[in-house]
């Protein structure tokens, strides 16, 4: 072969390597070759499975109450973070409180869980949108154990609880729950969603303005003393009992929480939302949370809103943790759905929220 010929075919194998690396490219991220990965369709069919098909609705925490207030910073975190939600200052809140399950015409006397999503709104356009639960862990780490738990706690069709032929097998596979479960078992369960602690259970990364990043979860404390249900009498609990309970307290006065941003000390375990961080960590009071109106969310604010916890503004940032990224895609399946299907608290065909219409036409 002639020097020529090398010449001219070295550049040309090149753009062939380029061309054949792309198209490999392409089919792995469309899940042609390689392992197959989880998408937000199977996690929401697996949560269809587990809860029955309620068009309009959440597929999961799929009974809510919408409310609305304002977050007053006291600024003591933009040691932490430059978002501009830590900055001293006051911002409008939208948010929603909720029960886990996808069942929105199940009765309020469950174990797991008591939430409450937020929008904090700042004036240079960002958004923080969390989605937080009433424990500080999780039961499962990744999304496969997430579906697998899904699978697990199934209703049986006859008795209307979970099969315990089914959990058994899931449990002996899935030794972690075991942390989650013995948190449950000691834990009061707040008997107003007023009075919960509500925690970001994943990790987040926050960034100061020397360009320090720390990992962070966070806490809303309430002022709000604690008392319990009764939980040997979950089950006799009127069906919106903590829906209406809110509904009567917030006429009478607004309720407050003080956000806890809770630094990671060296050795913490930041991408596995089962294992608790323990003993003395660096606080911050960065605010008080002051909800001051609710209204049910078949006309509330909170309806058309996508509460997607890797919406983030400057400042603050995805940790390690691999359920955040599944998070992201579930959340945006879910909200798709329901969107489109003009039915439940969705039927006058939610318009979808500027951001998540944003990101669903970058994905
Ligand atoms: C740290 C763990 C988690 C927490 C704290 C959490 C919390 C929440 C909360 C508070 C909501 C209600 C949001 C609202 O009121 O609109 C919610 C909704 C939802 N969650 Fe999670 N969740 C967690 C993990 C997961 C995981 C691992 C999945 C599945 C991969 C998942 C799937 C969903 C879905 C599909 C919705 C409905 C979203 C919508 O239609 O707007 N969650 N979650």
């Amino acid at each position: 072969m002639s020097t020529d010929r090398h010449t001219r075919l070295g550049p040309l194998a090149l753009i062939g390597a380029i061309v054949l690396l792309f198209i490999a490219a392409f089919a792995w991220a469309a899940g042609w070759i390689g392992a197959r990965r989880v998408n937000g369709g199977d996690v929401i069919a697996a949560l269809e499975d587990n809860g029955g098909k309620h068009p309009g609705y959440r597929r999961a925490h799929a009974k809510g109450l919408c409310f609305s207030g304002t977050f007053a910073a006291t600024g003591s975190g933009a040691a932490l973070s430059v978002a501009q939600a830590l900055a001293r200052g006051s911002y409008p809140v939208i948010g929603r409180f909720s029960l886990a399950g996808g069942n929105p015409l199940a009765g309020d006397g469950r174990n797991v869980f008591h939430s409450m999503a937020l929008l904090l709104n700042t004036p240079d356009g960002q958004q923080w949108r969390m989605a937080m639960d009433h424990t500080p862990i999780f039961p499962v780490a990744d999304i496969d154990s997430f579906l697998a738990l899904q699978r697990a706690t199934k209703p049986d069709a006859t008795t209307g609880m979970p099969d315990p032929a089914l959990i058994q097998p899931f449990l002996a596979a899935h030794p972690e729950v075991r942390a989650f479960q013995d948190y449950m078992a000691k834990a009061v369960l707040p008997d107003s969603f007023a009075n919960a602690i509500y925690y970001s259970i994943n990790a987040f990364r926050f960034t100061d303005r020397a360009g320090t990043a720390r990992l962070v979860r966070w806490h809303f404390v309430p002022e709000a003393a604690l008392t319990g249900l009764d939980k040997a009498r979950l089950d006799r609990l009127p069906r919106d009992h903590l829906l209406r309970e809110m509904t009567a307290r917030t006429a009478k006065g607004p309720s407050r929480w003080h956000l806890q941003l809770v630094v990671a000390n060296p050795g913490d375990v930041t991408d596995n939302a089962t294992v608790a961080w323990t003993g003395p960590h660096r606080t911050i009071e960065a605010g008080i949370l002051t909800i001051n109106a609710v209204s049910p969310e078949e006309t509330g604010a909170c309806r058309d809103l996508n509460f997607d916890p890797t919406i983030l503004p400057e400042g603050i940032g995805l940790s390690d943790d691999p359920l955040l990224a599944a998070r992201a895609k579930a959340y945006s399946s879910s909200f798709s759905r329901r969107a489109a299907e003009g039915a439940g608290p969705s039927a006058a065909g939610g318009a979808m929220d500027p951001e998540t219409a944003r990101r669903e036409t970058a994905r």
